[in-house]
């Protein structure tokens, strides 16, 4: 039998996937590591513990299963995009702790740049907005934070990659440094209408050339890894969402998957033409197959679970994410409490780094009920926040349904609320560990062993779909609730 591993090296823990010939799920291996928070909007990871516990999961699911190096056709990784590490080529070491996507030290760098005008060039290149959630400005913040370093990366000694090329840098015993074009596509550094790096972005940000990454399809060769105690091809990489995006088969333009994990990532399949957005969405690379961009509309939410995990850890009124739901549904019917969940500052398509999270609407009885209710809607109503700015930029005049993926997706409730707050069907499928499949697929459509696109779409089977159950005055004054929750937390 022959195998596939997929790494899915997220936000929150590595995992490493093992699929079958017949793209099965056989083994999973998870660890998951610490979250550095050295000053108030500054999060970090040390890359040395996503490599050690990476390089783990994967000993351990191979170890598990009996399976040997022979076994496997080829290694798909997926990753947590935009978190940015530096490394010195000569020893591999990192010359700084891992700045994350929620890391928010570069807002004042992206108020800068803004101020002299620079931003609709940006926005024209890579599709993206000058956000601090995206890799650029954490590059320039660590050269121009650690002494020399500028100079040695310009003398090529220095190297940037976002996870998945720190992975293969690592994978490869420092043979390859690549990335491929979904994750390049995250970096405000790549021009998404060429494919290229931007010389012009590289410029203005300070960012020597030298330092990038080749960009590659997603499904490529990206060199082997001898580390199993046998040589294994690397032949898939893309960021997690895209992965989860392919996953979901969402292959045809105006698809559309959202994936729930600590955040929520809404992406549109646009087609071979890149759709700018009227409505604060980013434009972005949904996949590069056979020297072939397809685009997509995304919509980022930063909080998502983490609301959930918030109740859990920051309020205690829950003990397991999987119990919001059910407390959620004791809630009392009469009280509106409204949530905005901006702890890291608003994303798609507020964009605000610095809006804080607010609750509104809380009387003498509002309780554990009605706060893991508001964290539940807070999700749904920023998702509809997303569809309605995807239907402004796509148009919609079709029917269009939301395949749905990640923990939240596993509760009933959450997803009848969204199906309610959208007016739209939700699609949940059998197989909900999309993003470590997409991976999984693109590897072993590379090796030969799983199928092209369209059989693979074939096998995407549902689970069970969610209609809206609400009637539509309830479900446009629920929605304006949120409008005007947020437009005050923002003034706050
Ligand atoms: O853009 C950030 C995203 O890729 C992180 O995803 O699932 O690791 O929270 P996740």
């Amino acid at each position: 039998m022959t195998y596939i591993l997929a790494i899915d090296q997220g936000t929150t823990s590595s995992r490493a996937i093992l699929f079958d010939g017949d793209m099965t799920r056989v083994g999973t291996a998870q660890q998951e590591f610490t979250q550095h928070f050295p000053r108030a909007g500054w999060v970090e990871h040390d890359a040395e513990e996503i490599w050690s516990t990476t390089l783990a999961v994967c000993q351990e699911v191979l170890t598990n299963h009996g399976i040997g190096p022979d076994q496997i056709a080829g290694i798909g990784i997926t990753n947590q995009r935009e978190t940015t590490v530096l490394w010195d080529r000569e020893t591999g070491k990192p010359l700084h702790n891992a700045i994350v996507w929620q890391d928010r030290r570069t807002a004042s760098i992206c108020d800068a740049f803004r101020s002299e005008g620079c931003e609709d060039d940006i926005v024209a290149q890579t599709g993206l907005l000058l956000d601090p959630y995206f890799s650029g400005t954490k590059v320039k913040w660590v050269l121009d934070t650690i002494p020399g370093a500028r100079e040695r990366a310009e003398q090529g000694g220095v190297l940037f990659g976002t996870i998945d090329s720190f992975l293969i840098w690592r994978l490869t015993g420092g043979k390859v440094h690549a990335t491929d074009a979904t994750n390049a596509a995250r970096t405000l550094l790549f021009n998404i209408h060429t494919g290229e790096w931007s010389p012009e972005i590289c410029d203005l940000l300070h960012v020597p050339m030298a330092m990038l990454p080749e960009v590659r399809d997603c499904a490529a060769n990206f060199g082997s890894t001898e580390l199993f105690g046998g040589s294994i091809p690397i032949l898939g990489v893309a960021g997690d969402q895209q992965a989860a995006t392919m996953g979901q088969a969402c292959f045809q333009p105006g698809m559309m998957k959202s994936t729930y994990g600590t955040g929520c990532f809404a992406l549109l399949n646009t087609g071979p033409d890149p759709v700018a957005s009227n409505n604060r969405l980013l434009t972005t690379i949904a996949y590069q197959l056979g020297g072939q961009r397809t685009y997509a509309l995304e919509g980022s939410i930063f909080i998502a679970g983490a609301a959930v995990q918030w109740l859990r850890d920051g309020l205690g009124i829950i003990e397991s994410a999987a119990q919001s739901g059910e407390l959620a549904a004791q809630a009392d019917p009469a009280q509106n409490v409204v949530l905005v969940p901006a702890f890291t500052g608003l994303g798609a398509p507020y964009w605000k780094p610095d809006c804080r999270g607010a609750v509104f609407g809380l009387t003498r009885n509002s309780g554990p009920a009605e706060f893991s209710k508001a964290a539940l809607e807070s999700i749904a109503y920023q998702t509809r926040d997303l569809w309605e700015a995807m239907q402004g930029d796509w148009g919609s005049d079709a029917d269009v349904t939301l395949r749905v993926d990640g923990g939240m997706s596993a509760s009933n409730w959450a997803m009848q609320g969204l199906s309610n707050l959208l007016g739209a069907s939700v699609d949940r499928p059998v197989m909900q560990e999309t993003t470590a499949l997409g991976a999984a697929w693109l590897a072993g459509m590379q090796a030969g062993v799983y199928p092209d696109q369209a059989g693979f779409a074939e096998t995407w089977a549902l689970d069970q779909r969610f209609d809206p159950s609400m009637a539509e005055a309830e479900r446009e004054a629920s929605y304006a609730r949120w409008k005007s929750a947020v437009a005050a937390a923002m003034a706050f």
